[in-house]
């Protein structure tokens, strides 16, 4: 008689915010870094990606991924496709060692997948995306893989995600071995080393941002001439920095380091050819903001970051919560131009990057 077991999993995997930009492949087929990368994961209260995986011999034709409700074409997606591949295989070795096992890995799968905020808007929903996916199918398979192992395969579906498999403060290191052995993430601190950390974002827009940062980073990195200086000789020395200032909960040296990456990080993507313009004139009134309350702080107090887009996350110390929050609400009545704010705070919970 056939089996219809249905085998299934699900979970939530949070956003991640870089405060040190990864900008840059050395190797675009196994989504190598050109530089190492720090960012803080934020609390699944606000951004997060649910995730569940199905698997049974009951399923007809190949595996597919429906996201936010559309069917995606993951056949033709290398990145998707190496994240399968390496998971079955995975699974395949598990199935080896214990022949009683069902032989999931030769089973099509069905994943489903919804977003809480708005799906390629700058947000890092490709993070949360392929780490809920990876997990997702990890736990369906019951593999064993640390989330260190398995952020390798994340970060093959998208460099940011490999970070997104860890709770509280990650490193992505670079490496430089050419298999990629050695580019995996870490927990450099854990939510409760430095629970205040608070972070705030504002939606300046939820439109499908203008340069995907997959191509944006590969114009950065074949026509900018800043780029192997901030590559090579200022990203090392702000990760061993910024590690420093975490350790020592020295939020002004956190701030100034974050601030000062991303503006490094948005100077070489305009020194790249074609440009490449992500923030606008919104962007710039939450710089000048942040910039107003530090001034009259007398130190800093927020720090703001944006990635491929003009969204800005604040990041702040519950401390400051009125100085910071209070006048940014205040303040973006004034602006206008805003689609809306997410206040979200990091994680607080121990358990690694995900929850099942
Ligand atoms: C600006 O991880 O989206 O957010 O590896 O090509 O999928 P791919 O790129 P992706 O790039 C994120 C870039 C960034 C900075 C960061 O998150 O570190």
């Amino acid at each position: 008689m056939a089996d219809n077991t249905v085998y299934r999993a699900s979970t939530t995997a949070p956003v991640n915010i870089a405060v040190i930009k990864y900008w840059g492949k050395r190797d675009t087929a196994l989504n190598l870094p050109t530089n190492s990368s720090l960012s803080v994961t934020l609390s699944q209260k606000s951004l997060k990606t649910h995730t569940t995986a199905s698997c049974s011999s009951s399923y007809t034709g190949p595996d597919t991924l429906v996201l936010n409700g559309e069917l995606e074409d993951i056949q033709s997606s290398k990145r998707t496709q190496a994240c399968l591949q390496v998971l079955k295989r995975f699974r395949r070795d598990v199935e080896k060692k214990d022949s009683s096992l069902p032989k999931l890995s030769d089973m099509p799968l069905r994943l489903v997948s919804a977003n809480n905020f708005p799906t390629a808007a700058g947000l890092a929903s490709s993070a949360a995306g392929f780490a809920a996916l990876v997990r997702a199918i990890a736990n369906l398979y019951e593999l064993p893989h640390s989330p260190t192992e398995l952020s390798k395969v994340a970060r093959q579906g998208s460099g940011s995600a490999c970070r997104s498999l860890m709770g509280g403060y990650v490193a992505w290191r670079a490496g430089s071995a050419k298999d990629g052995s050695d580019s995996i993430a870490e927990e450099v601190a854990s939510v409760s080393h430095w629970p205040d950390m608070r972070a705030l974002i504002l939606v300046v827009s939820a439109d499908k941002k203008g340069t995907p940062s997959t191509a944006g980073m590969q114009t950065t990195v074949e026509t900018s001439t800043l780029f192997p200086t901030r590559a090579n000789e200022i990203v090392p020395k702000r990760m061993a920095a910024i590690e420093e200032a975490i350790q020592a909960k020295d939020f002004p040296t956190f701030a100034n380091i974050t601030m000062m990456d991303s503006n490094s990080f948005h100077a070489v993507c305009l020194d790249s050819w074609p440009p490449i313009h992500y923030l606008n004139d919104v962007s710039r009134a939450a710089m000048n903001a942040v910039e107003t309350i530090n001034r009259r702080a007398g130190e800093p107090i927020a720090a703001y970051t944006f990635d491929a887009g003009p969204n800005a996350v604040i990041y702040y110390q519950e401390k400051d919560e009125t100085s910071v929050a209070g006048v940014f609400r205040y303040v973006l009545q004034a602006v206008g131009g805003w689609d809306g704010e997410y206040g979200a705070q990091i994680r607080p919970n121990e358990r690694g990057g995900l929850e099942s």
